[in-house]
């Protein structure tokens, strides 16, 4: 058998072991790794970030043809901006590269592509493609693809803060009025629901600012696989881990009644 079909096989044999009725409606990635990836080989860490892009695409199809709605990924924060000029500069042109270069066959495939951050800091050119991008999709509703860019979990929770402060003093809303409704319709994220599964590929155990607000009943996965060799098998896998949790949300899981025996805590 060739390499090509033992891997086509190996996928197949995933794909069956999925619960197609209990795939997540959002997954959040948090794709790390590039630069481990690419100096491992001794290549610049350009060289990673040009590989993930190429993983993103793949991701993306497999998460589509999975089952997903919505795909939320974080491709730049805002701590990034304290890596050398060159690299900022590097992914800022490699965004506007891809988007510009893949915006069509998004928009053939139905893909509605949102950028949640704050792009005021980005030069005009991105803002201008970001924008198109955005316009062209938005009325796409097969799949959502959100990019965050300059995106910073905590800044997001201070923003809203900020404009409910705002609403209160000037009397259109009630300090007793905010609530966790309220406070959600304010995020970057409105309207979407929360991500049942966070992946986090290269091992490390952090979320490092990413949808602080968004991930509180999350699942997370982390991959020890650097996010340039990260694929559709990888991706599945995560799946089906995902599939093997009991998701408790602070309950218990369905235990019958009888079970609780408070007399053993009475004494
Ligand atoms: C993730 O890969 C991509 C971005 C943060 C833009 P890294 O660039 O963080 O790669 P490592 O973690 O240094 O290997
Ligand atoms: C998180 O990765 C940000 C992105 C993937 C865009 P980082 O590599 O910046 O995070 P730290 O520095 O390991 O926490
Ligand atoms: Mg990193």
């Amino acid at each position: 058998m060739s390499l090509g079909k033992i891997i086509d096989k190996k996928k197949n044999d995933l794909s069956e072991r999925i619960d197609k009725q209990k795939v997540p409606e959002h997954v959040a990635i948090i794709m790390d790794g590039n630069g481990r990836w690419a100096t491992k080989k001794g290549l610049p860490r350009s060289f990673g970030h040009n590989k993930g892009v190429n993983v993103l695409k793949e991701i993306i199809k497999a998460s589509k043809k999975l089952g997903c709605k919505v795909l939320t990924v974080y491709a730049f924060s805002t701590e990034n901006w304290s890596r050398p000029t060159k690299e900022v500069d590097y992914l800022l042109n490699l965004f506007a590269e891809v988007l510009k270069n893949e915006i069509e066959e998004i928009h053939e495939e139905s893909i509605k592509i949102k950028f949640i951050g704050d792009l005021k800091p980005f030069p005009k050119s991105l803002k201008n493609i970001i924008y198109h991008s955005e316009s062209l999709t938005k009325k796409n509703n097969t799949f959502l693809l959100n990019v965050c860019i300059n995106y910073g979990g905590r800044q997001e929770i201070v923003k809203v803060a900020k404009e409910l402060a705002f609403k209160s003093s000037s009397g259109e809303i009630k300090p007793s009025e905010v609530n966790e409704e309220l406070f959600n319709s304010g995020l970057l994220t409105h309207g979407i629901k929360d991500p049942e599964l966070l992946i986090r590929t290269s091992g490390e155990k952090r979320i490092s600012n990413f949808l602080l607000w968004q991930v509180a009943y999350s699942e997370i996965y982390i991959s020890d696989v650097l996010w340039p060799d990260f694929n559709e098998f990888e991706f599945l896998k995560a799946i089906i881990d995902y599939q093997s949790r009991n998701r408790r949300f602070g309950g218990i899981e369905s235990l019958p009644n009888e079970s609780f025996e408070d007399s053993q805590y009475s004494h």
